[in-house]
């Protein structure tokens, strides 16, 4: 087979998936490293080109048409957020069926399902017509892909073939919410905000960040290899950088006014900071209202060492 080739061909993805391949696939989110969810090999092979520990466990794509029961246990409150926001930027963390294998959940009775949004994912789920795990395709720790050229720089000729389906439209991972028993729990913010998920099921969901119950989650994750400092706005970032420069030190500013784009292109500006060798970034701040939370987030994980 051909390495190291983007390709917009979804069912040869899909062929290349079910005969044990890997490939680098688009979500609205992120890009995935994609593999047959019950393919041990071929998972084995997404931790080992991630560099991921085993025991970090996987979100299993499914498409809109799957019987999501088959997979996952959904409570009351999962089958509601599901309902509402499938498909789409939610993952839901939920008890694992017999199906699901401990390859999948690194020995965990949970698994994490989701359902994407973006038309090229949802074709391939429902030609490939199984779960599909897909971690972010970054090396473990780093950045995560937005685009198919990002994949091909972390991943290259590690992965059989790269699906381009463009630029992600939200550009952070999507809300990871856990819904055991009556419990509802935000694990990690994305586009699906904490207002939205209230909104559907008339009572707030408890904050479960700094919670180990997703690996993963570790503070230092998200970093570019430049010093990242976080503002409050862009006159002090102005000032800021004008200090380092002073000091002969070489600085660019991140910042987008519209919050949406800030999380649509917050990976590639880092990505080219580090692309140009920058030493810091200077990051403003947005306000914490709607996906700004997440891209909050973010930034305070890509300015933690
Ligand atoms: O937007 C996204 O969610 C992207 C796209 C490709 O779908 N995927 C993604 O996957 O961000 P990943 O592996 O980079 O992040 C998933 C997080 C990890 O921190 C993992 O530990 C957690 O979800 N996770 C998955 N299954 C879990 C489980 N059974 N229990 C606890 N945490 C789980
Ligand atoms: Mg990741």
């Amino acid at each position: 087979m051909t390495q190291n080739r983007i390709s917009t061909d979804v069912n040869e993805a899909s062929r290349v998936l079910l005969s044990g391949g890997i490939i680098g696939m688009p979500t609205e989110t992120v890009y995935g490293l994609a593999a047959c969810a019950l393919d041990h090999s071929a998972v084995a092979r997404v931790f080992a080109v991630k560099s991921r520990p085993m025991h970090h466990p996987l979100i299993v794509h499914l498409s809109p048409e799957t019987d999501v029961s088959k997979w996952g246990i959904m409570t009351t409150n999962a089958q509601r957020l599901a309902n509402a926001f499938w498909p789409g930027p939610l993952t839901l963390l939920v008890k694992r069926t017999d199906l699901v294998p401990d390859w999948v959940t690194g020995g965990r009775d949970t698994v994490a399902l989701r359902v994407p949004s973006h038309p090229v994912a949802i074709e391939l789920l429902r030609l490939a017509d199984t779960g599909i795990v897909a971690p972010s395709a970054n090396k473990f720790g780093k950045v995560s892909p937005t685009t198919a050229e990002h994949v091909r720089q972390d991943l290259g000729d590690d992965v059989d073939l790269i699906l381009d389906g463009g630029a992600c439209a939200v550009g952070i991972e999507s809300t990871i919410v856990e819904c055991i028993g009556d419990s509802v729990s935000i694990l990690r913010p994305g586009a699906v905000t904490a207002e939205e998920i209230q909104e559907v099921l008339k009572t707030q969901p408890s904050n479960g960040k700094g919670v180990s119950r997703a690996p993963g989650m570790m503070l230092s994750h998200y970093s570019p290899n430049a010093d990242v400092i976080l503002v409050d706005n862009l006159d002090e970032a102005r000032e800021l950088k004008a200090r380092l420069e002073r000091d002969e030190a070489t600085v660019c500013i991140v910042f987008h006014e519209d919050t949406d784009q800030y999380a649509r292109e917050l990976y590639d500006d880092l990505r080219n900071a580090d692309r140009l060798g920058v030493q810091t970034v200077v990051a403003v701040l947005p306000p914490a209202s709607g996906v700004g939370a997440a891209v909050r987030d973010r930034l305070a994980k890509a300015a933690t060492r």
